[in-house]
């Protein structure tokens, strides 16, 4: 069924396909569905420190933004979701068309510009929302363009959102990879990092906040300055990573060079970006092995791309670009194979798989 209905999607923009999946999605029975697409087996348990997962698939951020979709993902057999990223106040995002897809590659490229609710809007509609499965909420710091100078600093902006979501959500994600300054400097910066870090760890203790924080870096982070985030999360005692983002560079593409340059600027998703972000979870697993939580994140689209993010170290993995290629039964898919793998290799549990290269 998917193929045709991913044809006549992929006949619309891929903003307006996804408004249509966002409306559809509300006629669908979520029981059948749930029927259909859910997999049930002890071995695809994970624990991300305090926070249960009845399988390791997550949607990544980025979807499901303003948290609009959660019961029609959780029908769908994910085991988590990563909502957001949300800003301190409510924001557009940038100019239209900003996400293109590249089907030869599997791949899209985006500018959204962090369009959503925004803090406030976010923490009314999520109180009522009835998922059952954890969602972690992403936040970000309001862009430049669209923020009207309520705060006298980035670190202030983030506080906000985080103060106002913290106990919302089953964690936070502190999404450091996106330009916070006119000079496209990210709180990615060591020394910006550092400033920032000190102050989350300040606030968490005064709000006696005990749930995970994550921060989701960029593909693109030298290494120099990945260990230095690295050092300074660990000192500041928070609970890991979600790695990666999209790429600013364009690697492993087959779409003729004429297409890629008329698209412009934007973040790469999808395929080409599995080896760029494997490379980044590897370095971290390196550094901080499994005392940390890491999120394995970008170029999922088959099993083998989902056992080489357990290989360099994942505990659990989010996927976007895949599911738009892939179809809704792309989770089921990947769960299934994945207690079949697990079965046949003799071990209880996915998380034998975590740093074990044997199985690529
Ligand atoms: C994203 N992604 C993203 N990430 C994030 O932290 N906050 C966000 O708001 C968004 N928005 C967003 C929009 C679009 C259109 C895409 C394609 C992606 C990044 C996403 O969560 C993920 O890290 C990357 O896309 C890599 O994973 P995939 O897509 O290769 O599975």
């Amino acid at each position: 069924m998917y193929p045709l209905t991913k044809k006549l999607l992929f006949l619309m923009s891929p903003e307006t396909a996804h408004e249509v999946v966002k409306k559809a999605s509300c006629l669908i029975p979520k029981s059948w569905l749930y029927r259909q697409s859910n997999v049930s087996s002890s071995i695809l348990n994970t624990k991300l420190a305090s926070v249960n997962l009845k399988n390791p698939i997550g949607l990544a951020a980025g979807f499901d933004k303003n948290g609009e979709m959660t019961s029609f993902m959780e029908s769908l057999g994910f085991g988590y979701l990563e909502l957001g990223s949300i800003t301190a106040l409510p924001c557009k995002g940038q100019k239209k068309p900003r996400v293109f897809r590249l089907p030869k590659d599997q791949s899209l490229i985006n500018r959204m510009g962090l369009p959503n609710a925004g803090a406030d809007k976010f923490s009314k509609q999520f109180a009522k929302n009835k998922v059952n499965i954890p969602c972690g909420i992403n936040i970000v710091k309001t862009p430049e363009f669209a923020a009207k100078n309520k705060f006298k600093t980035g670190i202030a902006d983030f506080l906000y959102t985080y103060e106002k979501l913290y106990d919302l959500g089953a964690y936070t994600t502190f999404n450091l990879s996106c330009p916070n300054t006119k000079e496209k400097k990210t709180f990615e910066d060591p020394v910006l990092f550092e400033s920032l870090a000190k102050e989350i760890a300040q606030l968490r203790a005064s709000l006696d906040d005990h749930k995970p924080i994550l921060f989701k870096l960029s593909p693109d982070l030298d290494a120099h300055s990945l260990n230095k985030i690295v050092e300074t999360a660990i000192k500041y005692d928070f609970d890991g990573f979600v790695l990666t983002n999209t790429t600013k560079e364009r690697p492993n593409l087959t779409t003729i060079q004429k297409k890629i340059i008329s698209i412009g600027p934007g973040g790469l998703s999808g395929k080409s970006v599995l080896d760029k972000a494997n490379i980044q979870l590897k370095r971290v697993y390196d550094i901080v092995g499994i005392n940390k939580i890491l999120i394995g994140v970008g170029g999922i689209t088959t099993f083998e791309d989902l056992l080489s993010k357990f290989a360099n170290g994942a505990q659990a993995v989010q996927i976007y670009t895949g599911f738009i290629y892939g179809g809704p039964f792309i989770v089921k898919k990947l769960n299934e194979d994945l207690v079949q793998f697990c079965k046949k290799l003799g071990v209880k549990n996915i998380s034998s798989l975590i740093g074990n290269t044997e199985i690529l």
